[in-house]
């Protein structure tokens, strides 16, 4: 499919000149920098603190490219992905004007971020198998549709999204289709991002707060064409991802065999967790998940949320959210974490 971005683009942003530091201006080295009123001493932590970061990121960049072949012009790092979310609607939707495709039960910033940037909403759920509905989100787009925002695997069901269902979308829709992929290290199937010159359309978003386990330090990413990038680069604040957040994040990239080991070992816990909360009777229902989280239905969860967070056990309690009524999410444990958790689970009656 072919789009025009320039054209997708909010009309006020189409001449949009990105904040421009001296420092990046300049492309000597050893420069005294007197350039941003930053404190020359040093810092009051004692800490190589006192200059502002990379604005570009491109060390993470350069060590994602390695690890996952993308090319540093085709990623974007963010203050986690849910920055790039908010900042997709800022670029590309006109307030009170354009709209947004979701399909619920689905992430909730999708509908927040809309929300805060005044865009509206339109839900297509999805089945009761919680796949798309592909011609009802077709049907449903109209001249205003700038996204369709589609996660796969799915939070809170944890399924994965069918690849046809996802190439029909792509190929009928002028507008963006951010397919958020916060949970593929826990899937067997490859990347969407390894099908970015196939569509230009596409953003794959993914971040570092899951399989990485690197939840602190709020790194998110976003792939897409050359094109798209620019325009999230220029519209991002300038230092949006801090020196101690780049440093650490480069620091788990080149240890991606220890992300590897956890993923293993999660997947080894899921396996055994969903086993034991099949002998439970209360248990009605296991949804087939491929991530680090199990959506499970029970006869009452707002009494077995409430009886698990008495003993210290949080999990989710998804009964509200469509379509997951009688819903619990929780989240794939340590194998200490997951005994007590199944161990009060085996108490309840
Ligand atoms: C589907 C999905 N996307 C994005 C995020 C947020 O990621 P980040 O921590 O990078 O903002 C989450 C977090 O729970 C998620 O479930």
């Amino acid at each position: 499919m072919k789009i025009d971005v320039r054209q997708l683009l909010r009309p006020h942003l189409r001449s949009f000149k990105a904040y421009s530091s001296a420092r990046t201006e300049y492309t000597g080295h050893n420069a005294i920098f007197l350039d941003a009123n930053e404190n020359s001493f040093g810092s009051a932590s004692g800490e190589d603190l006192n200059r502002y970061p990379d604005p570009l990121q491109k060390q993470v960049k350069h060590a994602l490219y390695r690890i996952k072949g993308i090319p540093p012009e085709n990623i974007f790092v963010g203050n986690g992905s849910d920055e790039a979310i908010d900042l997709l609607y800022r670029a590309f939707c006109e307030p009170g004007q354009d709209n947004v495709i979701i399909c619920p039960p689905t992430y909730g910033m999708y509908q927040t971020s809309a929300e805060l940037n005044n865009i509206q909403l339109k839900e297509v759920l999805l089945n009761v198998n919680f796949q798309l509905k592909v011609d009802e989100v077709l049907n449903a787009i109209d001249s205003h549709t700038k996204m369709i925002f589609l996660c796969s695997p799915n939070n809170p069901t944890g399924n994965l999204l069918y690849e046809e269902d996802i190439t029909k979308i792509s190929e009928n829709f002028e507008g963006l289709v951010v397919i958020d992929e916060a949970y593929i290290d826990f899937s067997p199937v490859a990347s969407w991002s390894k099908k970015l010159s196939q569509y230009p359309n596409m953003v794959v978003l993914q971040t570092l707060s899951k399989a990485w386990g690197m939840a602190a330090i709020r790194v998110g990413l976003a792939f897409a064409s050359e094109e798209i990038i620019r325009i999230l680069t220029a519209i991002k604040p300038p230092y949006n991802v801090s020196k101690l957040a780049q440093e650490a994040a480069l620091k788990a990239l080149n240890n991606e065999k220890e992300k590897l080991v956890m993923v293993e070992e999660i997947k080894e816990q899921r396996k055994r967790v969903i086993n034991a909360l099949k002998g439970f009777s209360y248990v009605k229902e296991i949804i087939p998940t491929d991530t680090n989280f199990v959506l499970i239905r029970v006869e009452n969860p707002n009494d077995l949320y409430r009886y698990l967070t008495n003993h210290n056990v949080v999990v989710r309690n998804r009964d509200t959210t469509p379509m997951c009524k009688g819903g619990i999410r929780i989240t794939i444990g340590t194998k200490a974490e997951n005994d007590e958790l199944l161990g009060l689970m085996q108490k309840y009656i």
